[in-house]
C-alpha cells in the first residue's frame, strides 16, 4: 500500500504473525525452510486474517545464531532463496493485504561481515566501528582473567574474544561470531540508516529491532556486579539502556523517515523498564511504535536467577504484571502483546496445560486473554495451532547455540547433567524452533527431506490441516480473535481495567470505550473455577466469543458462575 495512504498508527489495529524462516516451510527438500516456502503459505496467513508478517532474519549469514549474525545486510542467504524471492514474497503478501516487517539486527554484525573483517586491522579506518580494547591494566593479553571487563556473554563465557593478531579483544554480548557495533561512531550510524532506507525503498513496511536497547553503551565499559555462584557479570546489565539510546533512536527515525513512511517499528528491549518503554513509544518523541518488554516472560524464574533457574508463576503475578503495563501505557505510548516467539518456549506448555485433556482449551484461553488486552498482538508460528514444547531427553537433540553453550558451561561448573537437561526441557529456544506442523505426515508437510530439527511427534494430532478443517480448533479461535479486533474499536482503543487481581484461577478484566464495555472472564487453571463477586453482572450479556459450548455449562448450587477448566468468555455488556 502506498505509505501516503495509510494512517500513521495503522499498526494499532493490526495483528502481527512472526515467521521463523528456517522452520516454517521448506520448498526445495534441503530440510531448512525458505522464502518460496513462506510465499506458498500466504493463503494460510490470509485465512487467519493477520495484517503483518514479521520475518526473522533471512539475510546472508554464517548461521552461528540462525541468521541473527549477519554478514551482508543487503542480500538474502542462499539457504533461504534470493532477493528476487523476497521481492516476490513482499508483492504476494501485499496483494493479500499483508504487510512485511523485516528483522533488523544492528547491535552486532557477524564476524564475517566485511566491516568486521576490515576492523580486525588496527590501522583500518573501521577499527573504531567495533569495541576493541586492550587487556585490563597490567595483565598479559590473552591470559585467563585479562579480559577488559568481567562481562559474561548472553551465550555463556566471556563477552570478550582475544584476537592474537592485534593483541586486543573485541566485545560480543552474544556469540563470539557476533561482534558488537560501536554506535558512538557516527559513520556506523550512517551506514545503518543507509541500509534501512534501502529496505524501505524496496517496499518493506517496518522493522523489528533486535536488542535495540543495547546500542548505546557507556564507552567507559565499567565492570559489572557478579551474581552469587557465577564467575562473571551478565554483560546485559552493563550495556542495556545506555544514555544515548533516545538520541540514537530519534536520529534513526529522522534519518530513515520511519514515522514519515508510517512504518511499524518494534524494539526488542530486554531489561527495559516501563518508564523507558513509555518514553520510547511516546509518539511526540519520534522513536518507536512499540517495544517488546521481557518482564512477563522473566517472571517464572527464581529471584535474581538466570533464565535456567525455574520457578512457579502464580496467576496474580502474571496478570498483575500485564495490568501494570496496561496502566503505564494507557495515556502515552503503546503496548506490544506476546506470549511466544523464537526465543521463548511454547506458551501452551509454559502458561497453559499441554496435556491431551487441556491443550486446546488452554491454548485458546491464553489467546483470548492476550488478544483482549490493549496493544498490538503478536502470534508466533504454530501458536495458533497450540503447538507444544518438544519432548527432549538428550543434549544431542538440541541445536541452539545458547542451549549447547549453557550445557557445556554448567556441566563444566559441576552442575549435574540431569539438572541442566531438566531446565532445557522447559526453557530452551529449540522448543519454538521445531518445524511448523502443517499436516500429519512424517515430516509434518514441512519438508520432503530430513528436517534440520526434528518434528514434534504430536504432529499426528496438532497440525494446520486438521485445525483448518475443524471449526472448534485453536486456529479458528485465533481467527475469531483477529476478526474481533478488526471489527470492534473497543478491542483496539478501550480502557483496560483488571478485576479480581488476587484470584489464583480467574483472569478477569474489562475494556471500555464510550458506552461499550467488554468483559473477559478466563479460567486459567485445569480445575473448574467459580467467578467470585466483584465482576459485572453477565445476565443478558452477549457472549462474543467463548472457548466452550455454552450448553454444557456445569450445574452448580447457588448463583456463582462457574467456568470449566481453561474456559474463557468475552462478553459484551448491555448498555446502561
Ligand atoms: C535477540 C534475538 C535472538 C538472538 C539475539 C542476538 O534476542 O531474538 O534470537 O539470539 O537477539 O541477536
Amino acid at each position: 500500500m502506498d505509505p501516503e495512504l495509510r494512517p500513521p498508527d495503522w499498526w494499532k489495529s493490526a495483528v502481527v504473525y512472526q515467521v521463523y524462516p528456517r522452520s516454517f516451510q521448506d520448498s526445495d527438500g534441503d530440510g531448512v525452510g525458505d522464502i518460496p516456502g513462506i510465499t506458498s503459505r500466504l493463503d494460510y496467513l490470509a485465512e487467519l486474517g493477520v495484517d503483518v508478517l514479521w520475518l526473522s532474519p533471512v539475510y546472508a549469514s554464517p548461521m552461528d545464531d540462525n541468521g541473527y549474525d549477519i554478514s551482508d545486510y543487503r542480500d538474502v542467504d542462499p539457504l533461504f532463496g534470493s532477493l528476487a524471492d523476497l521481492d516476490r514474497l513482499t508483492a504476494q503478501a501485499h496483494a493479500r493485504g499483508i504487510r512485511l516487517v523485516m528483522d533488523l539486527v544492528v547491535n552486532h554484525t557477524s564476524d564475517e561481515h566485511p566491516w568486521f573483517a576490515e576492523s580486525r586491522d588496527p590501522q583500518s579506518a573501521k577499527r573504531d566501528w567495533y569495541w576493541w580494547r586492550p587487556a585490563r591494566g597490567g595483565a598479559e593479553p590473552g591470559s585467563p582473567g585479562a579480559e577488559p571487563t568481567n562481562w559474561e556473554s548472553a551465550f555463556s563465557g566471556s563477552a570478550w574474544e582475544y584476537d592474537g593478531r592485534s593483541g586486543e579483544y573485541y566485545l560480543h554480548v552474544f556469540s563470539r561470531k557476533q561482534p558488537d557495533l560501536n554506535w558512538e561512531n557516527p559513520e556506523v550510524r550512517r551506514a545503518v540508516y543507509d541500509m534501512m532506507r534501502w529496505w524501505v525503498d524496496r517496499g518493506v513496511d517496518g522493522f523489528r529491532m533486535d536488542v535495540i536497547n543495547l546500542i548505546s553503551k557507556d564507552p567507559g565499559l565499567p565492570d559489572g556486579v557478579v551474581p552469587p555462584g557465577h564467575g562473571l557479570a551478565p554483560a546485559f546489565d552493563s550495556v542495556a539502556n545506555g544514555s544515548r539510546l533516545h538520541e540514537f533512536l530519534q536520529e534513526m527515525n529522522r534519518e530513515v523517515g520511519l514515522d514519515k513512511a508510517a512504518l511499524l517499528t518494534v524494539g526488542e528491549m530486554p531489561g527495559s523498564t516501563l518508564a523507558l518503554a513509555r518514553e520510547v513509544t511516546d509518539p511526540s518523541r519520534g522513536e518507536l511504535s512499540m517495544v517488546f518488554t521481557f518482564e512477563h516472560v522473566n517472571l517464572d524464574r527464581q529471584p535474581g536467577g538466570d533464565k535456567w533457574a525455574l520457578a512457579d508463576l502464580p496467576l496474580p503475578v502474571l496478570k498483575g504484571n500485564l495490568a501494570t503495563w496496561q496502566r503505564g501505557l494507557a495515556e502515552t505510548g503503546w503496548n506490544s502483546l506476546y506470549w511466544d516467539n523464537h526465543d521463548q518456549p511454547r506458551a501452551v506448555s509454559r502458561f497453559g496445560d499441554d496435556s491431551a485433556e487441556h491443550r486446546v482449551a488452554s491454548a485458546k484461553t491464553l489467546g483470548t486473554v492476550l488478544h483482549l488486552h490493549k496493544g498490538t498482538p503478536y502470534v508466533y508460528q504454530g501458536e495458533e495451532l497450540g503447538m507444544t514444547n518438544m519432548p527432549c531427553a538428550d543434549i544431542s537433540q538440541y541445536r541452539d547455540i545458547e542451549a549447547l553453550n549453557h550445557y557445556r558451561d554448567a556441566v563444566g561448573r559441576g552442575v549435574r547433567p540431569e539438572a541442566v537437561l531438566a531446565s532445557l526441557a522447559v526453557r530452551a529456544r529449540d522448543h519454538a524452533r521445531t518445524p511448523m506442523q502443517w499436516d500429519a505426515s512424517e515430516h509434518a508437510g514441512f519438508t520432503s527431506g530430513e528436517p534440520w530439527l526434528p518434528v514434534n511427534p504430536n504432529t499426528s494430532e496438532v497440525n494446520a490441516k486438521a485445525a483448518v478443517d475443524d471449526p472448534g480448533s485453536v486456529f479458528h479461535h485465533y481467527r475469531r480473535l483477529v476478526e474481533l479486533r478488526h471489527r470492534l474499536p473497543v478491542v483496539v482503543e478501550g480502557r483496560f481495567e483488571l478485576l479480581l487481581p488476587d484470584d489464583e484461577q480467574v483472569w478477569a478484566f474489562t475494556r471500555t470505550l464510550d458506552e461499550e464495555v467488554l468483559l473477559v472472564l478466563a479460567n486459567c487453571s485445569s480445575q473448574p473455577a467459580a467467578v467470585a463477586a466483584g465482576v459485572p453482572e453477565v445476565m443478558g450479556a452477549e457472549v462474543l466469543l467463548g472457548t466452550h459450548d455454552p450448553d454444557g455449562a456445569p450445574d452448580v448450587p447457588g448463583d456463582a458462575l462457574v467456568l470449566r477448566p481453561w474456559e474463557s468468555r468475552v462478553y459484551r455488556l448491555p448498555p446502561g
